[in-house]
């Protein structure tokens, strides 16, 4: 059982906290590099600081802190130049180190060493996959660890961000629990869509740990062990991300109270397509109410899932719990993290850093890019598809036109014809 003090130093992410300092040895990502085009500056919300993300004119990235030192105007509606970030205030001129080097009217007054005073914080942004990852920790900074999928660029990847109204560590423990599958997905969406037979049931669950945190595999009625869900773990990697399949789901706190899903989304192609090389990585935000309800949409895999999170409270209260066997891998990554927290007080590396920045291999993957042709491929596409909106996206609501009519161009699709096997998928199911 989690007391109340647990609760407290598992969930609180600010600077100086217990909690707070583990993340800090990680590396967050916070933004699509596709982001930046067009737009220069980005407000962020980070482990409970307010930062502003920029890209200068020279292409190099800065994460500053969000107030100015001068008289506290917002950073993230300043101008970017050639070198660094100026505030749109006074022209205070700001340096990818945080250090001031332009203060126009100083300069006129004679009092230009002024700005060797006036510094802000800034953090290390680096690029990887499409995405910028901020690390706010002690330096030297860890490599960002590069799981094999990431270095995919054969096929359709989008980067997805949503915001979540709750603590980050309940979205976390999600990563590490097998049955909601059969309950907040399968039978749930069955309920939502008026068929009241219920899914397959789990016979059997199982944990395993790894280098960069747990995985689990799951046996469900009907399956034996060669089945893609006892085969292919789920993996729940230190400290905030999923790994299910074909997708990355990192868990961000923006503070105590909210969280940044960012999703990293790859999709095969088909084997008629090898050669195709993505240009750049498209991003969208998902919204996550249904707009004049104000409830929760419920159509796809992560709407539901932060219903669940949501519903738990913005921090949710452990201490009320009833944990059961088939809580065991959130037993087993609480214990982790609180093992992981005293390893840093003690100055220890917490579990999960990588040593290098060589490729990581993640276990249970074998058989993922093996060239699918078409017949294979829709057959694949089929098998994640869960909701029946006509955008093939299954894992939140909301995708942009835009967005689909990339996926469908690489995979050499037309949308009529997706439409057309959605409503057969149908009449199948
Ligand atoms: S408040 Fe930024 S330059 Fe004055
Ligand atoms: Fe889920």
């Amino acid at each position: 059982m989690v007391t109340i003090e647990e609760n407290q130093r598992l969930t609180e992410v600010g600077r100086g906290t217990e909690m707070g300092e583990l993340l800090r040895r990680y590396w967050h990502p916070i933004a699509a590099v596709s982001e930046f085009e067009g737009h220069a500056t980005k407000p962020v919300r980070l482990l409970g600081e307010d930062l502003v993300l920029f890209r200068d004119r020279s292409g190099q990235y800065g994460l500053l802190e969000r107030h100015c030192p001068h008289r506290r105007a917002d950073l993230s509606y300043g101008f970017v130049e050639e070198c660094g970030l100026r505030c749109n205030y006074h022209g205070w001129l700001f340096d990818q180190e945080g250090r001031c080097i332009e203060q126009p009217f100083e300069e006129v007054t004679g009092t230009s060493r002024f700005k060797e005073r006036v510094k802000v914080a800034a953090y290390e942004i680096r690029e990887c996959a499409g995405l910028l990852f901020a690390y706010l920790g002690p330096q030297p900074a860890p490599p960002i660890p590069l799981f094999e999928p990431l270095t995919y660029t054969d096929g359709f990847v989008q980067i997805v961000f949503s915001e979540v109204a709750c603590n980050w560590l309940q979205c976390q423990e999600n990563s590490i629990d097998p049955v909601h599958f059969e309950w907040l997905h399968s039978n749930w969406t069955r309920e939502l869509t008026g068929d009241h037979r219920r899914a397959p049931t789990h016979q059997k669950i199982d944990f395993v740990e790894f280098a960069y945190g747990f995985g689990y595999r799951r046996l469900l009625a009907g399956e034996d062990t060669s089945s893609r869900s006892w085969q292919w773990q789920r993996l729940c990697i230190l400290p905030h991300l999923f790994q299910p399949i074909n997708h990355f789901e990192w868990r961000i706190p923006i503070d105590d109270r909210r969280t940044l899903t960012v999703v990293w989304h790859y999709s095969r192609l088909p084997s008629d397509r090898a050669g195709y090389r993505q240009e750049t990585i498209p991003h969208w935000y998902a919204p996550s109410s249904e707009g004049e309800t104000g409830r929760y949409r419920s159509t796809h895999v992560i709407n539901q899932d932060t219903i669940a999170w949501v519903g738990q409270g913005e921090i949710a209260d452990r201490e009320n719990e009833h944990l059961g066997r088939s809580d065991e891998g959130v037993r087993m990554l609480r214990r982790q993290l609180l093992a992981d927290m005293a390893a840093v007080a003690r100055g220890d590396v917490p579990k999960g850093i990588a040593p290098d920045e060589s490729v990581i291999h993640l276990p249970g993957r074998s058989g993922l890019r093996e060239p699918l042709d078409r017949d294979a491929w829709w057959e694949d596409l089929r098998l994640f598809h869960r909701n029946t909106e006509s955008d093939y996206f299954s894992l939140l609501a909301g995708q942009p036109i835009e967005v689909r009519t990339q996926f469908e161009a690489a995979a050499g699709i037309t949308h009529d014809e997706f439409v057309e096997r959605v409503q057969r998928w149908e009449t199948m199911s």
